[in-house]
């Protein structure tokens, strides 16, 4: 049976939930499932706004055939090409062959890179920011929002309601249940830490072009955000825009420790949890600690990005650094990570590597400050270190108030 809903009059939410899925791009864990947004607006003329992941075709086109019943679809309004959203495209377009295409010029480049209909005759291209398509009582306008997070994205504007189409910007990891708005859930409690992990993630790079994007918006009264994944924002909307302001100026929320670190035989895990409990007693709280091999990276980033300060230790390994080490390490410096407090822990038991190249990554990226002297333990940590790690702890701390 169809499964939508009215989000405001005429406007309907046609998407559906995804909560067998075990990674989103096939690598990012969905422990709560993810949603497919997609939007109809019901007035004089028709329209659907994006589509859904192929996972959920049958539901979509159900809902979608549901709520529009015997009219015709006149505009199908492409924000986003990636294959979440744009799956069905081009078996909307087979149901429905009359209806006019709306998108950037990439979309339809994409469009043709993804399949084989030919829609030249019956698109619309936009080209002009701003640019306005009336459907009755609604209008519709179009901002450009490009690499937000791929280069052919734009918004919606839905200018009588002050409805943000916003395609993946302000989307969150996490299925809906039933419960569409995010003033109906407890957003901090069940979808923060998704909300954080996707940003970082899947947009962090982006940071550049998601303040041009919020620039740009602010000039718009909105008072509904309608994204492609996660909860739709109709109250309180400045909350949501304020941590996506600090995660696209690579801003911490807060100012705490995160340390993470790769260990073979646990001597590297017991400098770190000894630096910890010093932290602890000095009064550092709600720290967090991973284990590389064990928590997926992108846990371990999403935490990176919201405190201050981070640890890192590792073995030496293969002459080189520990390798699930240096895929975090990486993906941060490819995330265009910066601004943060960093100490270094390494470990060797016959040639140091893993310190140099840590400190060499870090020190690839933008605005970031080594703190203390980096510690190098040969093999385990011993009793007459104690003052060195002492010493470390100290200006972690001090670190933490300027
Ligand atoms: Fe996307
Ligand atoms: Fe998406």
């Amino acid at each position: 049976m169809h499964s939508v809903q009215e989000i405001s009059p005429e406007i309907f939410w046609v998407g559906g939930n995804d909560r067998r899925l075990e990674r989103f791009e096939n690598m990012f864990p969905l422990p709560n499932g993810v949603s497919y947004n997609s939007y109809v607006i019901l007035d004089d003329k028709t329209v659907l706004l994006d589509t859904v992941d192929s996972s959920i075709t049958d539901l979509f086109i159900e809902n979608v055939t549901h709520v529009l019943g015997n009219r015709p679809l006149d505009y199908l309004v492409i924000n986003h090409m990636e294959p979440d959203h744009g799956a069905n495209l081009e078996r909307i377009v087979k149901l429905y062959p009359e209806v006019k295409v709306v998108g950037t010029k990439k979309t339809f480049e994409f469009f043709r890179q993804y399949f084989n209909t030919d829609i030249s005759a019956n698109s619309i291209v936009i080209e002009k920011e701003g640019t306005e398509i009336s459907t009755g009582k609604h209008t519709l306008s179009f901002y450009f929002t490009p690499m937000v997070h791929w280069p052919e994205v734009m918004v919606t504007y839905e200018k009588s309601k002050g409805i943000l189409f916003s395609a993946d910007a302000f989307g969150t990891f996490g299925a809906l249940a039933g419960n569409l708005f995010a003033d109906e859930v407890d957003f901090e409690h069940v979808y923060l830490e998704d909300a954080r992990r996707y940003y970082t993630n899947i947009v962090g790079r982006y940071g550049m072009q998601v303040q041009s994007a919020l620039k740009k918006l602010s000039s718009l009264e909105i008072n509904m955000i309608c994204p492609l994944h996660g909860p739709i924002w109709r109250e309180n909307i400045s909350y949501f825009l304020d941590k996506y302001n600090h995660w696209s100026l690579y801003k911490p929320e807060k100012k705490g420790v995160v340390l993470f670190y790769g260990s073979m035989y646990g001597n590297t895990e017991n400098v770190v949890n000894a630096l910890a409990n010093k932290l602890a007693q000095k009064g550092v709280k709600d720290m967090r600690i991973y284990d590389v091999s064990k928590t997926h990276p992108s846990y371990i980033i999403s935490d990176i990005w919201k405190f201050s300060n981070m640890v890192i230790a590792s073995p030496t390994y293969n002459l080189n650094l520990y390798f699930p080490m240096h895929t975090i390490l990486h993906e941060l410096s490819v995330l265009g990570f910066k601004n943060r407090k960093v100490t270094i822990l390494g470990n060797h038991t016959w040639a140091s590597v893993a310190v140099k190249e840590m400190k060499a990554m870090i020190e690839g990226m933008k605005d970031m400050e080594i703190i203390g002297e980096p510690l190098d333990t040969r093999s385990s940590l011993k009793s007459e270190q104690e003052a060195k790690l002492d010493e470390l702890a100290d200006k972690i701390y001090k670190s933490l108030d300027e």
